[in-house]
């Protein structure tokens, strides 16, 4: 079994993923990590130690690290707006990334990064662990199995009870550094249409606008100061709440209508308000309907219609119960990272594509461009055949 010594840039937040990674007895060390702001490095270390036993390296300077420290991957949980500058960086020394969604802020920026990782060989995959969780992946299922014909429309309802607390507090809410929710939320959501319909967007229609969180009381603060984020639900309702970003600029409301090359049509509705938190997907082939009730935890399911019924049915004809698996973002986190070490060892090729990514990013951003242009018809840029062709 290949040793691999492992890095992260980004070490907090979401830079706790790589602990999933961490596994001595399989021959995986984390070594390293960066980070831009020297408490976050050293709860890292703390953390490592604690948790681990284990003495990691802390830099400050992302190209210092990866110069010095001879990684077999890196790992890139820093903000949205570095992935493409430290993306770029380590593709073109040859240092396999595991990057987190969204690949780049911009279209241009994905395309970079896809071209650096072909050029020199150099393995890239991206964060979409929503193809790693049990709803989406029994909803692929039952679709591959035929239970509901040929999809032709997917439909995604998005509550993000958590949305003022995640997005409206720190960098996510200037556009300047995410370019949209429907990028940094949405990502996951168009990847997962385009997952289940087979197929990439190529038009997009949007409407949205920013209708709560730009009137409440903001920070005073450098933007770039991080404050403390809890998620709590006493944080309700979304008017009485204080302390939010001194810049706002992304829409909390985001209404995107899709048609996919395929000929398949989707919409995306999300919505960062709302006082619970789900995604409800409903997807309609020419032999029935699926949908999921609870995204993750107990008591979701997938109902299936599959006989006609010309009136109100809650229920399908037929229920599958989700499994509840322990972890993060229903167990899919720690399977998402074992596909990326397996993706370093040649063992298995996960189920994301950079390619897919870089459709996610492109159709989000397109969704913005409408949305900021009155509903204007926005194509999304095709990618180049020898780019869509490659293996990565
Ligand atoms: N896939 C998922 O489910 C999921 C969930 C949450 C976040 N994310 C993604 O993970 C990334 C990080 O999100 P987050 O909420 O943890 O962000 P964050 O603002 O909490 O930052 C994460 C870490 O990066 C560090 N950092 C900030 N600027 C840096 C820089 N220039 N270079 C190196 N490190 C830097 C921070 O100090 C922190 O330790 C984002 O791209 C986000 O979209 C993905």
């Amino acid at each position: 079994m290949k040793k691999l010594r492992l890095g992260v840039i980004g070490t907090c937040g979401r830079g706790a993923l790589s602990d999933y990674a961490h596994n001595t007895n399989d021959g995986v060390e984390i070594v390293a990590g960066m980070d831009i702001n020297s408490d976050m490095l050293n709860k890292f270390k703390t953390r490592y130690r604690d948790k681990f036993k284990a003495e990691v390296n802390g830099y400050t300077d992302y190209k210092e690290m990866l110069e010095k420290e001879q990684l077999d991957g890196v790992f890139i949980t820093s903000p949205d707006f570095c992935h493409e500058e430290q993306a770029y960086y380590a593709l073109s020394h040859g240092v396999p990334v595991y990057l987190e969604k969204p690949m780049a802020i911009t279209i241009e920026g994905c395309d970079r990064l896809l071209e650096t990782a072909r050029t020199n060989k150099t393995k890239l995959m991206v964060g979409h662990n929503m193809r790693y969780m049990d709803f989406t992946n029994k909803m692929k299922d039952l679709i591959d199995s035929g239970a509901i014909g040929e999809v032709k429309a997917i439909w995604c309802r998005h509550f993000v009870s958590y949305g003022g607390d995640a997005y409206f507090r720190d960098w996510h809410a200037d556009r300047s550094k995410s370019t949209s929710l429907l990028l940094q939320k949405g990502a996951h959501d168009i990847d997962i249409i385009h997952w289940l319909a087979g197929g990439f967007s190529r038009r997009v229609i949007g409407m949205g606008n920013l209708s709560v969180y730009d009137k409440l009381p903001r920070r005073t603060d450098a933007p770039e100061n991080k404050p403390d984020i809890s998620f709590d639900v006493s944080h309700w309702p979304p008017m009485k709440q204080t302390g939010f970003h001194p810049i706002i600029d992304v829409e909390d409301h985001n209404m995107i209508m899709m048609q996919l090359e395929n000929g398949t049509q989707a919409c995306y509705l999300q919505c960062h308000y709302t006082p619970d938190a789900c995604r409800n997907y409903t997807i309609i082939g020419t032999e029935g309907r699926i949908e999921n009730y609870g995204d993750y935890g107990k008591d979701s399911t997938i109902e299936l219609w599959d006989k006609r019924n010309n009136s109100f049915c809650l229920n399908g004809n037929v229920t599958y119960r989700l499994i509840a698996e322990p972890g993060s973002h229903g167990g899919a986190d720690l399977k998402i990272i074992q596909g990326f070490v397996d993706y370093l060892r040649e063992e298995k090729s996960p189920t994301t594509t950079p390619q897919a990514s870089r459709y996610a990013v492109a159709t989000g951003c397109a969704g913005a461009e409408s949305i900021r242009h009155l509903g204007m018809p926005v194509d999304v840029k095709p990618l180049p055949d020898e780019i869509k062709k490659h293996q990565y």
